[in-house]
C-alpha cells in the first residue's frame, strides 16, 4: 500500500474529485495524513525531548493510515474541504496509535515488533511507551479541538467515545478479560466491534460531519458501511495472524493462538472467517449505493481493508 504521492505534493493538491481513480485518491490521503501527522509531531522545543521521541516512533513510519484515509474519503465525498478534514484525520490516528502503543505492551499483548520494527516499550522502555500513549491520546483532542468547526462538539463527543470505557478501552478490557476462555460467537462480535469496529466507525462519521450536519440521511449509510467494514477488518486481522507471514505483517505472527486469544478462525475456523469478512464487505459496498460515483473510493478502499496481507 505504499504512496507515490510527496506529502508536499499531497497537501499542495485540492481534493480529489470525481475522476481522480480511486487508488489515487486513496494514495493522495494517505500521503496527506503523513505530512499532518508529521506537522503534528515535529517539534524541537518539547518540555521532554525522548518522550516527543518515543511519540513519533509510534505514529511514524509504516502504518496503512486507513483510518484517517476513511475521514478524507468520507469528508471528501460529503463535500468537505481537505484543510478541514486534517485535525480529525490526525486525531483519529493518533488515538489509533496510542492504542496500539498500549496494545503492545506486556500487561496486554506483550508483543516485540510492530510496523515492522521494535515496540515502543522495546525501542524505549515501558513507562516511555505509557507516557506516550497518554500523550497521543490528549494531543488527538488538543488537534481537533484547535480547528475551528460549527459542529466541533459533535466531532469531539464522537472521537472520546469511541476510544473510551463504551468503545476501543472497552474492548480491549473484554479482550483481556477473555483470555484462555471460550467466547460465543455473538460475544466475540460484540468485543471485535468495539475494540476496533468503534475507531473506524468514528473515522468515517468524523469525515462526514466535517462536511454535514448530524440529520443528513447519508451518515446512517454511511454508519453501516463502517459498522461493516470495522468487523471484517478485525476478522480479516485475526486471519492475517494465522495464514500471514511475520515479515509481510510486521508483527509477529500466530500470537493470538500462542496466547489462547478469542478469535473468528478460532471460533468458527479459518475458511467460515474469511466467508464472514467477505460477507460484511459486500454489506459494506452494499452500503455505499446511495452515494453513486461519490462512494468509489470508499468502495475501493473497504476492498483494500479486506482483501490485504498486512
Ligand atoms: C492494527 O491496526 C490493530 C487492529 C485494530 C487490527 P492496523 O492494521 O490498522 O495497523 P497499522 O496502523 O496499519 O499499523
Ligand atoms: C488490537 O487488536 C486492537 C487495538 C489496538 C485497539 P489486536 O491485538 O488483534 O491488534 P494487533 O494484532 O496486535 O495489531
Ligand atoms: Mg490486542
Ligand atoms: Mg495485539
Ligand atoms: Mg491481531
Amino acid at each position: 500500500m505504499d504512496s507515490d504521492v510527496t506529502p508536499e505534493a499531497a497537501k499542495a493538491t485540492a481534493s480529489p474529485g470525481d475522476s481522480v481513480p480511486p487508488s489515487r485518491a486513496i494514495d493522495a490521503a494517505r500521503a496527506r495524513a503523513d505530512c499532518v501527522l508529521a506537522d503534528c509531531l515535529n517539534r524541537q522545543d518539547g518540555v521532554c525531548p525522548s518522550l516527543d521521541d518515543a511519540m513519533r516512533y509510534g505514529v511514524l513510519g509504516t502504518g496503512k493510515r486507513l483510518r484517517p484515509i476513511l475521514v478524507y474519503l468520507a469528508g471528501q465525498a460529503l463535500g468537505a474541504s481537505d484543510d478541514a478534514l486534517d485535525a480529525p484525520a490526525a486525531a483519529v490516528e493518533m488515538i489509533h496509535a496510542y492504542s496500539l502503543i498500549h496494545d503492545d505492551l506486556p500487561a496486554m499483548d506483550d508483543d516485540d515488533l510492530r510496523r515492522g520494527r521494535p515496540t515502543v516499550h522495546r525501542a524505549f522502555d515501558e513507562p516511555s511507551a505509557i507516557l506516550a500513549g497518554d500523550a497521543l491520546q490528549t494531543l488527538a483532542f488538543e488537534v481537533l479541538a484547535a480547528t475551528p468547526h460549527p459542529r466541533l462538539g459533535a466531532l469531539v463527543t464522537t472521537l472520546a467515545r469511541a476510544a473510551g470505557r463504551d468503545g476501543m478501552a472497552a474492548g480491549q478490557a473484554i479482550d483481556l478479560g477473555a483470555v484462555g476462555s471460550r467466547m460465543d460467537l455473538a460475544s466475540l462480535q460484540r468485543m471485535h466491534q468495539h475494540k476496533t469496529g468503534a475507531l473506524i466507525r468514528a473515522a468515517v462519521r468524523l469525515g462526514a460531519l466535517t462536511a454535514v450536519e448530524e440529520s443528513d440521511p447519508r451518515l446512517a449509510a454511511l454508519d453501516r458501511y463502517a459498522g461493516a467494514i470495522g468487523l471484517a477488518f478485525q476478522i480479516q486481522d485475526d486471519v492475517l495472524d494465522v495464514t500471514g507471514d511475520t515479515q509481510t505483517l510486521g508483527k509477529t505472527s500466530g500470537a493470538d493462538a500462542q496466547r489462547d486469544k478469542p478469535t473468528y478462525p478460532a471460533l468458527l475456523g479459518l475458511e467460515p472467517a474469511r466467508e464472514r469478512a467477505q460477507d460484511l464487505l459486500a454489506e459494506a459496498l452494499d452500503a455505499l449505493d446511495v452515494l453513486g460515483e461519490k462512494g468509489t473510493a470508499l468502495a475501493a478502499l473497504a476492498r483494500t481493508m479486506i482483501d490485504r496481507d498486512h
